[in-house]
């Protein structure tokens, strides 16, 4: 396993972080659509984290995540110079990039992250990119400026209205495609319901639209099939075939279910390790 030490750590928004991981070989074959699988502790399980930017001269990678579950909260507790026990990548398709004029790409959330990494695939490959973000709220909002350095235009909403416009994301979208009939492709990142609407938005409009699935994983690697979602009727595994589909073609439905599956078990762990914390800080 290639040696990752994490060199920075920033709370970026509410209880989302990011990390700048030293991982060398990992920065230098990572492109845009990848993820890694992250294990931070020998008992802990292994999770994927989408690449939201590399560094190919420096050899690092960022990750950010929203601290939902156990592996997240470990993972928020080391520091600067601190060894990943595991860091496995880069895993997944490629995003399939191509020159095509106008690209929309929305992020939702955390999904913010992934989403910069493929709207700067997309610059680079010179496409006019118009980046759409949004969250609940203003304090929820990041990378703003990172993708203002190369989206001509960035559009952002706000649930609660305190920034940008209030309302969904998918709400800028169908204004914006309204007054542009060119945009060649529509790409989503973030919570299942908001890929699945985005989807229901450019359907009327036949518009070409990739999701970033985020499927519960195990091995990462086409084994265990833990991450299998139905595309056009056919079964794929996220890890493999994916994380990207054609948004018109996922079964949403099925994808929201399997999410919920281990919801139970996630809580009893979360509650346990609050459990030996406090029992440590009685004992300290
Ligand atoms: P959230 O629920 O606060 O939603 C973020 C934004 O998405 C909202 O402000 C809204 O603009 C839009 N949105 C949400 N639901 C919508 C709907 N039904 N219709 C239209 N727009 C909608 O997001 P959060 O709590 O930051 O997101 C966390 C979720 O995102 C987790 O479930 C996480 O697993 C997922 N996620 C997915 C990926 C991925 O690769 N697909 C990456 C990171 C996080
Ligand atoms: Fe095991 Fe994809 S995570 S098959």
């Amino acid at each position: 396993m290639p040696q990752a030490v994490l060199e920075k750590y920033a709370l970026i928004a509410g209880q989302t972080s990011k990390i700048i991981i030293h991982a060398p070989d990992i920065a230098r074959k990572a492109r845009p659509g990848n993820f890694v699988m992250l294990r931070v502790t020998e008992t802990g399980e292994r999770f994927p984290l989408t690449i939201a930017d590399t560094d190919h001269d420096r050899g690092t990678i960022t990750l950010v995540y929203l601290v939902v579950g156990k592996s997240t909260a470990l993972l928020e507790r080391l520091e600067a110079g601190d060894e990943l026990l595991d860091l496995c990548g880069p895993l997944g398709k490629n995003t399939a990039i191509e020159k095509s004029g106008t690209v929309i790409c929305v992020g939702g959330g955390t999904g913010i992250a992934a989403m910069h990494h493929l709207a700067k695939g997309h610059h680079q490959a010179g496409n006019h990119v118009i980046a759409i973000i949004g969250a609940r709220s203003k304090n929820l909002i990041f990378f703003e400026q990172e993708l203002s350095l190369f989206c001509p235009e960035l559009l952002i909403s706000t649930d609660d209205g305190s920034y940008g416009t209030k309302g969904l994301v998918t709400e800028l979208l169908i204004e914006r495609i309204k007054k542009d009939p060119t945009i060649s492709e529509v790409m989503a990142v973030g919570p299942v319901p908001m890929m699945e609407a985005v989807a229901k938005v450019t359907k009327p409009f036949g518009l070409k639209t990739i999701v970033s699935l985020n499927s519960i994983m195990i091995d990462g690697v086409g084994m265990c099939g833990a991450c299998r979602v139905t595309v056009g009727g056919e079964t794929k595994f996220t890890c493999v075939d994916g994380p990207e589909f054609d948004g018109h073609l996922v079964d949403f439905t099925e994808l929201k279910q399997r999410l919920r599956a281990f919801r139970e078990q996630e809580l009893i762990s979360i509650n346990q390790m609050r459990q030996i914390q406090e029992a440590a800080a009685a004992v300290s």
